[in-house]
């Protein structure tokens, strides 16, 4: 796939609940028992939307450090350069999902006002400031920890050892598993990285496996890897 988006840095983009309940194989069963770490949860209405339904979930982003209205001018800034470029590589999704790039982007807007009212409220009970591979959450903090849309998809601006080092650090903090999705970078590929910690000998305890789940939207984006202790 040689069309693919471009971007400069990683961009502030939030997905939503039933998004999120898709990439992960979710279910209500699993959620009500299990203690969830949003790990680099941007502006996802991921967190807003469990708690409200009664689920335990706790997000934690680097821009968490920033304001609301610093957040908010921020995340229109790459929404909008995202749509810019959407015409020009529509292609390379499946539109299903969403019907079209309206409905797209309306969608991730909802995500973000829904992010920005919970984060206002709730702030920093729900909503940790946190910048990976370190973070100050204790040994088995969470169950289940969820990585949307950051591993494996920015290989090209993360190194092998931030991957290593924030997966060793979820699993630190995590009790059962990782979950993280998508395991190809923005040409549709499976991620370099997934051989290396495949092979690597700190990982060598583990069972991980990449599962396919019911969600693709950018073309052949539609399996996770889960780490499970
Ligand atoms: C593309 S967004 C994905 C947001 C959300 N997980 C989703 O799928 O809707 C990537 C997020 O990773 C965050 N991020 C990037 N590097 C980070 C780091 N070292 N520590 C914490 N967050 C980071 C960015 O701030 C941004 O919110």
């Amino acid at each position: 796939m040689n069309k693919h988006l471009d971007l400069k840095t990683v961009v502030l983009m939030g997905r939503t609940f039933e998004e999120y309940y898709k990439m992960f194989d979710l279910d209500n069963g699993l959620l009500k028992n299990e203690i969830l770490l949003d790990a680099a949860s941007g502006v996802s209405s991921f967190c807003a939307e469990a708690n409200s339904k009664g689920f335990n979930v706790t997000a934690s982003d680097k821009i968490y450090f920033l304001s609301p209205d610093e957040i908010e001018t921020k995340c229109v800034q790459d929404l909008d350069s995202v749509m810019e470029q959407m015409p020009a590589i529509a292609d390379i999704y499946l539109w299903d999902f969403f019907k079209d790039i309206q409905s797209l982007k309306a969608n991730r807007e909802k995500a973000y006002r829904s992010f920005l009212e919970d984060f206002k409220k709730y702030g920093i009970k729900r909503y940790k400031p946190v910048e990976y591979p370190i973070t100050d959450f204790r040994d088995k903090q969470f169950t289940i920890s969820l990585v949307s849309h950051l591993l494996f998809l920015y290989e090209d601006k993360l190194d092998y050892d931030f991957h290593k080092k924030t997966i060793l650090e979820l699993l630190r903090i995590s009790s059962r598993e990782i979950r993280i999705f998508p395991v190809v970078n923005f040409k549709g590929i499976r991620s370099r990285y997934i051989e290396l910690l495949m092979r690597d000998e700190d990982f060598r305890n583990l069972k991980i496996s990449i599962k396919r789940v019911g969600y693709e939207f950018m073309k052949n984006a539609n399996e996770m890897m889960v780490i499970r202790k």
